[in-house]
């Protein structure tokens, strides 16, 4: 089957073009820029003929780009007594609606089981589900030499990045010295740790007060969560990665304290990375703080932060201090989940949905001129291809990459609502938002999954990725 998306304008992280793209089977063929013209050039001699295509999509007027990679989702995700309502196969269909193709979920060890069985489980769940391609990062909670051993067979499966816990004491949570043995294990094996970096241990006493002095309102999350916990722990977790030698990648950075320690360890050469999330971006404490409980909607850790954050962290995008935009998609009900915590914000499961917006939200900054059209597509697509081993096979439309492609139409309108969403929750954290520009189609490896606005993929197409060593380490 080839396929031929004509008359587009080619985003790449380098730059745009006016080109044609050919797709054979599940690969990019070629990509034949257009002269002044509008003439496509002619294929290397052995792709297959353009003129003679199955099939032609019509791009004119659109953006041609490298389907999303969201490298930070947690389907199914057991978390304070529920799970994230989102499972494998809903919610790789609504990222694939919103121009996502891959993504990288979250294997949770529990405490006393083993990595491997871990991913077993995570594999069972997953497989045969999935409308675009996934990867997994694992979720290393239960630190002792068993669990350090396994690591090596994690990084021989293909998963080669473990999430640690500065917060959360008592569920996800590990010492500095447990850390401290992780982060050896993780530098001899070249792997990554992805640091949740927020002082949970402190954060406890706050919440505590909090709660005996009557304060239950989901505000409080916010505000027994202050950002120079999240600075402390992103500079500890910075220290730690440094005298160990371990690659460090700091999930769902908010606070500037936090991005002013990521720079200065940058700034020194260290393999220190960032991502941030559109909540981050866009929702601020305000939302948290929103009467009659929805603030329950907004509970997400590290939490939303007062507005002024904001403006440092578009800063960090355009500087690279950030250098991804994931959504941390962890979906709980409003109606039946986030009710858990009515009178004790504390039990409120932490998370917010946006795996379906994440490109749209960001094309937002383009739109307001805070980002360019390259760097659009480098922070949701090439650079996490590239952190997590997945470049050039994901993150770029060049002949020989997975013909993963999203058609954008930059101009189209649309309101997002939970009435017209598609993930798998009650809500939507940007109700009414009134958005410029929508994907018109999403080919995941050659298959065309969203179809001009119709959905046409199936759970199953995709597949484990198995991916390779983070590129940018020095
Ligand atoms: O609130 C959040 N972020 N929920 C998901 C778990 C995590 O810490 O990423
Ligand atoms: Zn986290
Ligand atoms: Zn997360």
């Amino acid at each position: 089957m080839t396929t031929l998306i004509t008359g587009g304008t080619v985003v790449t992280a380098e730059g745009t073009v006016a080109a044609d793209v050919l797709v054979a089977g599940e690969k990019i063929a070629a990509v034949l820029a257009r002269d002044l013209t509008g003439e496509p050039g002619g294929p290397p001699a052995d792709a297959p003929a353009a003129e003679a295509a199955d099939r032609v999509i019509d791009a004119t007027g659109k953006y041609v780009l490298p389907g999303g990679i969201d490298v930070h989702t947690h389907m199914e995700m057991p978390f304070g007594g529920t799970f994230a309502v989102d499972t494998f196969e809903t919610g790789t269909r609504a990222a694939a609606w919103g121009g996502t193709t891959t993504i990288i979920d979250f294997a949770v060890q529990a405490k006393g089981t083993s990595l491997l069985a871990t991913l077993d489980k995570w594999h069972a769940k997953a497989d045969g589900n999935c409308a675009i391609d996934y990867g997994f990062h694992m979720i290393v909670s239960d630190v002792n030499d068993t669990t350090l051993k396994e690591m090596d067979a994690c990084v021989a499966a293909g998963v080669n990045s473990f999430k640690m816990f500065m917060a959360y004491p008592g569920v996800f949570y590990a010492t500095d010295g447990e850390i401290l043995l992780a982060m050896q294990q993780a530098a001899r094996l070249g792997a990554t740790i992805c640091m949740h970096a927020e002082n949970g241990i402190a954060i406890d006493e706050l919440v505590a007060q909090a709660l005996a002095a009557g304060r239950t309102d989901p505000v409080n999350h916010g505000l027994t969560r202050p950002p120079e916990l999240e600075g402390e722990a992103t500079s500890r977790a910075i220290a730690l990665a440094k005298i160990t030698g371990c690659p460090l990648y700091i999930v769902h950075l908010s606070a500037s304290q936090a991005l002013e320690a990521v720079a200065e360890a940058r700034d020194t050469g260290q393999n220190v990375f960032a991502e941030t999330c559109p909540q981050y971006l866009y929702l601020s404490l305000d939302d948290l703080a929103r009467p009659d409980f929805e603030g329950a909607k907004y509970v997400c850790s590290p939490p939303l932060r007062p507005k002024e954050h904001q403006d440092s962290l578009w800063r960090g995008l355009r500087t690279n201090d950030l250098s991804v935009v994931s959504t941390d998609h962890c979906p709980f009900c409003f109606k039946d989940q986030k009710q858990l915590g009515r009178g004790d914000f504390a039990k409120i499961p932490n998370g917010i949905p946006g795996v379906e917006h994440r490109m749209d939200l960001l094309h937002q900054g383009v739109v307001a001129g805070r980002l360019t059209l390259p760097r659009w597509v480098e922070v949701t697509s090439t650079t996490p291809a590239r952190m997590f081993g997945l470049y050039p096979r994901k993150g770029v439309i060049a002949a020989g990459s997975d013909a993963d492609i999203v058609i954008y139409d930059p101009q189209a309108k649309q309101t997002l609502s939970v009435a017209t969403h598609h993930m798998n929750v009650d809500y939507s954290a940007y109700e009414g938002w009134e958005l410029t520009g929508k994907v018109t189609s999403t080919l995941s490896r050659g298959r065309v999954v969203v179809d001009d606005g119709q959905y046409a993929g199936a759970a199953g197409h995709g597949t484990f990725l198995p991916r390779g060593l983070n590129q940018y380490l020095l």
